[in-house]
């Protein structure tokens, strides 16, 4: 389902992930190898690709989004580490492989976690990853701050944790899903429109809307994968959700009113796209990917 222009982005952001996570110094190997350890590891890169994609279909050049493109993935590469803690989903396997705090310990891997999440606003600062234009990164810095704080991921995780056993409503776990998934995944095509350059009021406000629609999918498609895939494809533990009596989408509407909605969420988003022309193909292209996506 991955087609080649996502796959060159995908190699594109790996190549400068790759050398943000080197050291020469012996005394940080071992946290540096955690960081690594935790990005460069398989990760669909569906955040930074939003980004180039967002860049792409406002007309501006990729190398200017390569620095946001880091950026996202690094918030979301240490939002990981920290969602699959003993203290929060207690989680073994990520993309595969042991969690962080598994193969390394949980104080390495709060580090690491922490260490990436710096590390995503150094990246939004580095001279010619990012527009050149100082107002524009400010703004790209803003945006990234808020998607990923207490307003944001942070803000979602907290309501995440603080819902277990409880039934929630349809409204408070579009709250949640908004949050904890959709606010990096509305910065992600924010952060590659500003990239661009041309990022006018009405274009914005498409790209928002369209980056809504598919923020708060990603999470209904997340919440069905966790019940109906398995977990040698999912490369996390299948069931999960189900095992700690998380609130899901599936879990409130049920399996087939989960998938109608994440499809009519998927139409919502290419709706709000239909005034871009071709250059939107790719934000198209992984619209579709994030409902039919198997892991
Ligand atoms: C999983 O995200 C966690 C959620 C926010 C739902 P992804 O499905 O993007 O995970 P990777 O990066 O491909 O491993
Ligand atoms: C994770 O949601 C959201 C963030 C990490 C911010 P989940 O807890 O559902 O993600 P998975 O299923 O562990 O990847
Ligand atoms: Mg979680
Ligand atoms: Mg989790
Ligand atoms: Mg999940």
């Amino acid at each position: 389902m991955i087609d080649a222009y996502q796959r060159a982005c995908q190699q594109r952001v790996d190549q400068h992930l790759s050398a943000l996570l080197q050291t020469a110094e012996p005394a940080l190997a071992r946290l540096f190898e955690a960081m690594r350890y935790s990005v460069m590891n398989g990760g669909k890169r569906v955040r930074p690709l939003l980004v180039y994609a967002a860049c792409e279909a406002l007309a501006g050049e990729r190398d200017q989004a390569d620095g946001a493109a880091c950026a996202v993935e690094l918030i979301h590469a240490y939002s990981l580490v920290h969602d699959d803690l003993p203290a929060m989903d207690d989680d073994d396997l990520r993309r595969g492989q042991p969690t962080t705090h598994k193969a390394f310990d949980e104080a390495c891997a709060i580090l690491a976690g922490d260490g990436l999440q710096a590390l995503a606003f150094e990246a939004l600062t580095h001279a010619g990853r990012n527009p050149a234009d100082p107002a524009v990164c400010l703004r790209m810095v803003a945006t990234l701050a808020r998607a990923a704080g207490p307003v944001g991921m942070v803000g979602g995780q907290a309501i995440d944790l603080g819902s277990v056993g409880h039934k929630l409503d349809q409204q408070a776990l579009e709250r949640m899903h908004r949050h904890k998934t959709g606010a990096l995944i509305e910065a992600s095509v924010q952060l590659g429109a500003l990239a661009s350059g041309q990022a006018d009021r009405q274009a914005l406000a498409s790209l928002q809307q369209y980056a809504a629609a598919i923020g708060l999918a990603f999470q209904v498609q997340d919440d069905i994968l966790d019940v109906e895939s398995d977990t040698a494809t999912l490369g996390k533990t299948q069931g999960a959700d189900i095992a700690r009596d998380k609130p899901t989408y599936p879990a409130l509407l049920g399996l087939d009113e989960a998938k109608a909605y994440a499809l009519e969420l998927r139409d919502l988003a290419l709706q709000a796209l239909r005034d871009f022309g071709p250059t939107a193909e790719p934000l198209r292209a992984l619209a579709r990917f994030i409902v039919e996506r198997r892991h």
